[in-house]
């Protein structure tokens, strides 16, 4: 018993070791303050098209599809650019596979496809991401030094601490905004929500705001630093002539549970729509969502902790309004999870159900989307967590030299959709289904959130 008892201890400590040091280390890279130069835009009548992106069942062949389809440009806002195939997984402390590999044997189609848009086609491509500090081993590279070499201007987020909006423009005209990561979790195994937004046959105004705030932050942000002297002249070369082959992987099989959110299509109608950016004036903008709240309000959300949204729940609770609540039964970051556990305490304390996504079946609920009297849809890029709706003033200092007044805040985007519209029919049918599968927290059989899980950073 002992014995028995001593290894596992000591796998398990082996197991938090491991754990702890494969984590990403993020660079925070913003120096000046930021003063939240995006108003909330809204626009009423906006003849464009809408389509509903989902996960696990729709993404990998839309987003890949999206980028194939560019004719021009390529824009993406993204918090991590992973591999599918392992090559940007540190192993023993450094990262990276070589170009050939990276070019024959990389999973991530999107990957591929900006490849060959870059190589083949000519496409003006320009990536955004965060930087994180992590070392390449030694003639290895991951996939944005492979695209930077081909030709894509790769830059680092500046503005605020951590970019976390998930955002894709083609063409200056067609934007997918949604919660997917690039990660193949994100991807394959996880609940995600986005709205591609159409605007190529009517120029309406969203893409234009979002691409503004795309401009910004590109302009802003620093350029990664390629050593080239660290990588073969006949490696260099093939990288700039090579096209890769683009394969979208067949849909994952869920046997425990029905991950599917049916058919999607795009929807024309004459939207009165908004959209705003986080950090500036996101709070604001969906407090007075929330303010028009008269009869319910359905959440489907990764997570709930930001606590001044947490009570304003408890109030309409209190006030009437019928509330459905779906959160994800697992939450990456440990103190995420245990402040979001906090408020669901707070919410079953005061008699608020709230039901968390089925154990069996997906690896995390990322989605963030909700309906007001099921007439106002929100979808947004960020949680309901202080680093995605931060409260006012949107005055935001740099950590650097001034950490006393520095907030840990987020890019992200929320656009809003007013009106019983196809589209948010499509977002309560997908949360109706989830919300049948799920389970309700109580605070006695959950006691704690996190999983043993050693493999997956990518949420
Ligand atoms: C902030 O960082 C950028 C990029 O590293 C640099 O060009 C700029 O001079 C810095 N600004 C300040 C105020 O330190
Ligand atoms: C459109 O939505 C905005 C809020 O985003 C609201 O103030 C306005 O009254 C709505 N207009 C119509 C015509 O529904
Ligand atoms: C540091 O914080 C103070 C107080 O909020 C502010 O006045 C000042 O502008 C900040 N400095 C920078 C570099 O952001």
């Amino acid at each position: 018993m002992k014995a028995i008892s001593k290894i596992s201890l000591a796998t398990l400590l082996c197991a938090i070791i491991l754990f702890t040091t494969t984590q990403l280390v993020l660079a925070d890279l913003q120096n000046t303050t930021y003063n939240s130069p995006f108003l909330p835009l809204n626009i009423p009548r906006a003849n464009i098209g809408l389509t509903p992106l989902f996960s696990p069942d729709h993404s990998t062949k839309e987003e890949t599809e999206l980028v194939m389809s560019a004719k021009k440009t390529i824009d993406i806002a993204i918090p991590g650019f992973d591999s599918w195939s392992g090559c940007t997984y540190p192993k023993d402390g450094c990262m990276g596979c070589s170009a050939t590999d990276l070019l024959n044997n990389e999973k991530f189609p999107i990957f591929q496809v900006l490849i060959n848009q870059i190589v083949q086609h000519g496409v003006k491509v320009r990536l955004l991401t965060n930087k994180y500090d992590d070392k390449m081993c030694s003639g290895k590279m991951d996939l944005l030094t492979y695209l930077k070499i081909a030709g894509a201007d790769v830059r680092y987020y500046t503005t605020t601490t951590f970019l976390h909006a998930k955002y894709i423009t083609i063409d200056g005209c067609k934007s997918a905004i949604s919660s997917i990561n690039f990660s193949q979790t994100s991807f394959r195994r996880n609940r995600e929500a986005g709205i591609l937004v159409n605007e190529c046959n009517n120029a309406a105004g969203v893409v234009k705001f979002s691409q503004g705030v795309f401009e910004y932050d590109f302009f802003h942000g620093v350029p990664l630093d390629v050593d080239y002297s660290q990588y073969s002249k006949s490696d260099i070369h093939m990288i700039q002539t090579s096209t890769a082959t683009v394969t979208i992987p067949e849909n994952m099989h869920f046997a425990n549970c029905d991950a599917s959110s049916g058919d999607i299509q795009e929807f024309n109608d004459n939207y009165n729509i908004s959209i705003s950016a986080s950090p500036d004036y996101a709070y604001g903008f969906l407090m007075s969502a929330l303010n028009q709240v008269k009869k319910s309000l359905k959440i489907s959300i990764y997570e709930i902790s930001h606590p001044d949204l947490c009570d304003y729940v408890i109030q309409l609770g209190n006030k009437g309004i019928n509330l459905k609540i779906f959160a994800s039964h697992y939450v990456f970051a440990k103190s995420e999870a245990l402040e979001a556990y906090q408020c669901y305490r707070k919410l079953v304390d005061n008699n608020i159900n709230v039901v968390l996504s089925a154990k069996q079946c997906l690896e995390f609920s990322h989605e963030k989307y909700w309906v007001i009297d099921d007439n106002i849809l929100m979808m947004s890029t960020g949680n309901w967590r202080g680093s995605d709706y931060p409260n006012p003033p949107y005055v935001f200092p740099p950590k650097k030299g001034n950490s006393s007044t520095w907030r840990n805040v987020n890019r992200d985007f929320t656009l809003r959709i007013d009106g019983q519209t196809a589209i948010l029919k499509k977002f309560l049918a997908v949360l109706d289904n989830d919300y049948q599968q799920g389970y309700p927290y109580s605070p006695s059989t959950s006691t704690s959130p996190i999983k043993q899980s050693i493999n997956i950073r990518n949420y």
